[in-house]
């Protein structure tokens, strides 16, 4: 099975288990929404490769790992589109939860989805009650406070931002999960793994920024020129499309050169280089 059936299934398991009897209806729809199909699954795609460049001995936690992180990450995204955060219409070229359920709806989905995750990664703990245990307090970690994607979304809500902070939590954070998960899933120490996960949590922001700035909504499936509107620092603003563009690579050089030795190295760095290329800012710029 290719990692987006593998994801995909993973995801839809999960959330097949909080639609059960006796669900309301209108919050099983919501669930299914806000996951399916789904955007890229960049983070679960790089937790997989992980797991799988450390020998992926216990699949079934591995499954688990990867599609809780995938229900956090959407659950992040149905309360960031919230009015009380980024009043967005629009996600992944659909309307926002909110808009296509109600408000109400869109708060509980996302809190049923961070719930449905650690349940998840609870779930197994009959396979690897340690594995099980970390990963848990991995996610969680990376999650909340201090330095998880709340604490990210905190920092809009003071007056002087640290940027570094700011970035690290909202979005490097799960990209620290994604790798340091994927290690844990594969009974691997999860702490050589945190640097690669932070790089490519680095670049990838640097990467969201230029989209931000080039992109129109159409293609991107959400607002575009969001940073500029809410009057938020990134790269682009600082560097300039070009300047924005050398520091991406830069930045995935460095993750790269970081990847811990294990069996699946070479796959691995050949991984990031194909889910770099995805999101090229260059190919961004001349499509503008
Ligand atoms: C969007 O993440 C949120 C951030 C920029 C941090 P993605 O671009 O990975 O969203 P999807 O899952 O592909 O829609
Ligand atoms: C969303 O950040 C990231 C989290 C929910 C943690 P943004 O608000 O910058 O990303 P988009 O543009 O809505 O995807
Ligand atoms: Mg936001
Ligand atoms: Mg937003």
């Amino acid at each position: 099975m290719d990692l987006k059936s593998r994801i995909d299934a993973a995801v839809s398991k999960a959330v097949r288990h909080g639609q059960a009897a006796p669900a309301p209806a209108k919050l099983a729809a919501a669930l299914e929404y806000a996951t399916s199909p789904g955007g890229a699954r960049i983070r679960p795609t790089i937790l997989l490769s992980v797991a799988l460049a450390c020998g992926d001995d216990r699949p079934v936690v591995t499954d688990a790992a990867a599609a809780a992180l995938e229900l956090m990450h959407c659950a992040s995204l149905v309360h960031d589109d919230l009015p009380c955060f980024d009043d967005a219409e629009i996600r992944r070229g659909k309307p926002s939860v909110h808009r296509a359920f109600s408000e109400p709806l869109a708060v509980l989905a996302g809190d049923s989805l961070i719930m449905l995750a650690f349940e998840v990664l609870a779930n197994v703990s009959g396979e690897d009650p340690l594995r099980s245990a970390q990963l848990v307090m991995t996610l969680a970690r990376q999650s909340g406070m201090p330095g998880g994607i709340c604490a990210g979304q905190g920092w809009e809500s003071e007056e002087k931002i640290d940027m570094r902070a700011y970035h690290r939590s909202k979005t490097g954070a799960l990209f620290v999960a994604a790798t340091q998960m994927g290690a844990v899933a594969a009974g691997q120490d999860p702490e050589p793994w945190g640097e690669l996960g932070d790089r490519i949590g680095e670049a990838f922001q640097v990467a969201d920024d230029l989209r931000d700035a080039v992109f129109d909504v159409e293609t991107l499936g959400k607002p575009a020129g969001q940073d500029d509107r809410h009057g938020r620092p990134n790269a682009v603003a600082e560097l300039g499309i070009d300047g924005a563009t050398q520091r991406y690579h830069d930045i995935l050089s460095g993750a790269i050169a970081s990847i811990p030795s294990c069996p699946g190295e070479a796959m691995l760095a050949q991984m990031v280089n194909m889910q770099a290329r995805r999101l090229t800012p260059s190919t961004t710029a001349s499509r503008a």
